[in-house]
């Protein structure tokens, strides 16, 4: 049976996407400090030959690197995205929060040269597979963040400063013993909220059905995000924009329906 350690103190351990084994809590690096359940656990860090070879030569200039609080998944209070420095232009900014591999992220950088992409995600085999795509398709709209969303949101991002935010498949935690660590809690739909401008969407899509709805119901609460699905039952047609990854596969395979979920900022 799984179980989850009450504290790790590892320093700059590594990360994997939730899934695939047992959680683990927040890394730290400099000893055990207050930390919330994530909605991420840790995993191997190590790169094939060849993709390490493509993370090395590219890491610099696609990667932001942001400066640390305590957690390695931390971002530091005060550090900011600035579009100019991070992409070298102003344009709208879609967030994906959990890029995984980087398919989403990549076929929608392809399809909208005019508009920012942030991935963020803290599984670097993701990140370095993100990393050599945009290098194969020669792309100069998409920066990586390897750090938690939930930092990523508070920290780097002003609020009103984001048009999209994309939560695909993220945090697989169905199993009711985990559900405190899912990602969409009333503090995340608050925290989203107040990051994206007016009129901006907030996407989510997931292939278990009692977490669906307990987004639907957080993000109905929200006294800030519109529905416009609202009527019964609330989920969204299938935003055309989302690329079809591994992990709907693994759903629809396992005869899971998937749901969209769409809100806007009024
Ligand atoms: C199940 S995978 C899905 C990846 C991708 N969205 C897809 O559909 O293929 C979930 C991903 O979300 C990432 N993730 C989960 N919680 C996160 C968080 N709080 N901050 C950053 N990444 C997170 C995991 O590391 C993992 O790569």
């Amino acid at each position: 049976m799984e179980s989850i350690p009450a504290a790790d103190t590892r320093p700059a351990a590594d990360t994997r996407p939730a899934g695939d084994g047992g959680p683990t809590a927040e890394s730290s690096l400099a000893g055990p400090f207050q930390r919330r359940s994530v909605s991420f656990v840790h995993r191997d860090h190590r790169l094939r030959p060849t993709m390490q070879r493509t993370w090395d030569e590219h890491r610099k200039r696609l990667m932001i690197d942001v400066p640390r609080a305590r957690a390695t998944t931390s971002v530091a209070a005060g550090f900011l995205l600035d579009a100019m420095r991070d992409f070298g232009r102003e344009a709208p900014l879609v967030v994906e929060i959990g890029s995984g591999t980087g398919d989403a992220v990549v076929r929608a950088a392809q399809a909208h040269p005019g508009t920012n992409f942030l991935a963020v995600d803290v599984y670097r085999p993701g990140l370095a597979a993100t990393v050599a795509k945009i290098v194969h398709h020669e792309l100069t709209n998409v920066r990586l963040v390897d750090a938690d969303a939930v930092q990523v949101l508070k920290h780097m991002l002003t609020p009103a400063s984001v048009a999209e935010i994309w939560v695909f498949f993220a945090d697989p935690w169905h199993k009711a013993r985990h559900h405190k660590r899912r990602l969409v809690n009333p503090a995340f739909a608050e925290l989203a909220a107040s990051r994206l401008a007016q009129g901006g969407t907030l996407r989510l899509a997931t292939d278990w059905l009692d977490y669906a709805e307990q987004m639907r119901e957080v993000l109905d609460a929200h006294g800030s995000l519109t529905n416009p699905y609202a009527a019964d039952p609330g989920f969204a047609p299938r935003f055309e924009g989302r690329a079809m990854t591994r992990f709907e596969e693994k759903g629809l395979a396992s005869g899971r329906a998937i749901y969209d979920l769409e809100v806007r900022r009024d």
